[in-house]
């Protein structure tokens, strides 16, 4: 196996509206992610595993009560189809009373072989999908979106860009903002001096050692000033 070959990542991603992965899916470094060979994104329409008529995926909830449930056996189908092809580290269904993603748990992800996305939709998902299908639930935080999709799609650029390779400068997923605990220092680019404002003095005095403790002190401040609890962690 080439190394290559291990480090590549499969998302398979189960939606009824794969439409909306067309765009965002195919940008920037996530296309270029899949060019290069180091992830598959395959997007699954759950219609597909619809056995009635009307290719419906949804139904009314027991017990009534407001909107749809989607139902548990095209869920069922499409889910079994992928585990019968290969095996999967993670089940993960997109949910707002999921455990809110960090930069930890996507490094724990990152290094995933394969990944099945499960966007929700609609009022809710049948329980027994959740009990019995599902491994791992994930939100993106405490707000309530239409569906899944963006919540997936959010997931898997946070996985795609950790990939070793995926970054053209390997250094720079480790630079990022959350890594450690800190948030990212500040950067500046030419001119050193606009419209009178200059850029830190350090910074182009081209002694690494000055740089490097510039930068962490920096971060440090940053992140005492937004985000004093992420240093209590
Ligand atoms: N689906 C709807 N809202 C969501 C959220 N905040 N995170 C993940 N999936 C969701």
């Amino acid at each position: 196996m080439t190394k290559k070959e291990k480090e590549k990542m499969r998302l398979d991603i189960i939606t009824c509206l794969p439409e909306l992965f067309e765009g965002p899916m195919n940008q920037s470094i996530v296309k270029r992610s899949v060019t290069k060979g180091h992830v598959e994104i395959h997007i699954h329409n759950l219609r597909d595993y619809s056995t009635n008529k009307h290719k419906n995926v949804d139904d009314a909830p027991y017990g009534g009560g407001a909107g749809m449930v989607l139902t548990i056996e095209p869920i069922d189908m499409c889910v079994s189809k992928l585990k019968e092809e290969r095996a999967y580290d993670e089940v993960i269904f997109l949910t707002p009373d999921g455990e809110t993603l960090n930069q930890n748990m996507s490094n724990g992800l990152s290094i995933s072989k394969n990944l099945i996305l499960l966007c929700g939709h609609y009022k809710g998902i049948d329980q027994r999908v959740r009990d019995h299908l599902i491994t791992k639930e994930i939100s993106i935080g405490d707000y309530v979106l239409s569906g899944g999709e963006l919540a997936a799609m959010v997931l898997a650029d946070a996985l795609i860009r950790l990939i070793p390779g995926v970054l053209n400068d390997e250094t720079s997923a480790l630079s990022d903002s959350f890594q450690d605990n800190l948030l990212a220092p500040p950067v500046y680019s030419r001119p050193a001096e606009y419209k009178g404002l200059k850029i830190p003095d350090v910074l182009i005095s081209g002694h690494e050692a000055n740089i490097e403790k510039w930068r962490h002190e920096e971060a440090v401040k940053r992140t005492e000033e937004r985000r004093p609890d992420l240093l209590s962690d």
